[in-house]
């Protein structure tokens, strides 16, 4: 297996507060990795740091051997062409409407025809079950529950054929059988496509249902990084707070 994505040595800090210290973190082709951790550890930075949307101070982020924080802004557009985000709360354009949503990478980094980018569109929605219903392809997100948004939030990120997913949260937000779906499209997405999702959640059943590998943050760093059953049965009394923690929570909801 090659690593996508290579982290070394990494600091990260905005100003006093230190975010990262000598983090290292590595994520092969193909596979769904997902990464837990408390609020405000700084899981939605990590992804951030990975498409060079934040700078860091020291050490490496390697996208395929290549140092991002030494991209001019051309190869960063390129690197944002091979991974794409779905970020946490699913923010579309509210200005937009579904078709225009899912089809704005599209625009950005393609020379499509309409006609070319409509079959697209068709083939993304489907893909995350929402079919084609020109209904839906013409609505604002106002006009879509939660978890359709979820899913046109995914069919955007899909439409330019990307080699990594980042998912920031998935599911906050959603009812279980919600959550169970974006978790078997995560799946899906990965089987069909055989794109790489690095996965950052709160959500348990997620994590541990369709992810390869779990790494859980604590103390600036990725210490426990190992299968979902490894995790999710680990006698590291830190992880078993952390998973018993997630548990407790879930129950109060
Ligand atoms: N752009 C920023 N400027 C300053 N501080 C930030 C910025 N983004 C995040 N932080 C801080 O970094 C920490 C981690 O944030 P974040 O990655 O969003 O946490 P989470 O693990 O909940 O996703 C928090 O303390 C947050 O306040
Ligand atoms: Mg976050």
């Amino acid at each position: 297996m090659t690593a996508v994505f290579e982290l070394r040595n990494l600091f990260k800090a905005f100003g006093a507060n230190v975010i990262y210290e000598d983090m290292n973190l590595e994520v092969e082709q193909g596979e769904t990795f997902t990464i837990i951790g408390g609020s405000g550890m700084g899981k939605s930075v990590c992804l951030k740091l990975m498409i060079g949307l934040l700078p860091y101070e020291k050490g490496h982020i390697l996208f395929k051997g290549q140092e991002v924080g030494d991209m001019n802004r051309e190869q960063l557009r390129e690197l944002r062409r091979h991974v794409s985000m779905v970020f946490q709360g699913g923010a579309l354009f509210d200005s937009m409407n579904v078709f225009e949503n899912v089809t704005y990478a599209l625009r950005e980094h393609t020379k499509m025809s309409d006609q070319e980018m409509l079959e697209r569109a068709k083939e993304c929605l489907d893909m995350v079950g929402l079919g084609y219903d020109p209904d839906i392809m013409y609505r604002f997100p106002a006009g879509l529950s939660g978890g359709m948004r979820k899913r046109a939030a995914l069919a955007r990120s899909i439409a330019i054929k990307p080699e990594v997913i980042l998912y920031d949260e998935p599911t906050t937000g959603l009812d279980p059988a919600n959550s169970k779906r974006i978790g078997e499209m995560i799946k899906k997405l990965q089987r069909e496509l055989h794109v790489t999702s690095i996965v950052v959640t709160h959500d348990m059943p997620i994590a541990f249902g369709c992810s390869d590998r779990v790494a859980m943050l604590w103390d600036k760093k990725f210490p426990f990084i190992g299968s979902a059953e490894e995790i999710e049965h680990s006698e590291v009394p830190e992880v078993r707070e952390f998973v018993q923690g997630i548990f407790r929570e879930d129950k109060d909801d």
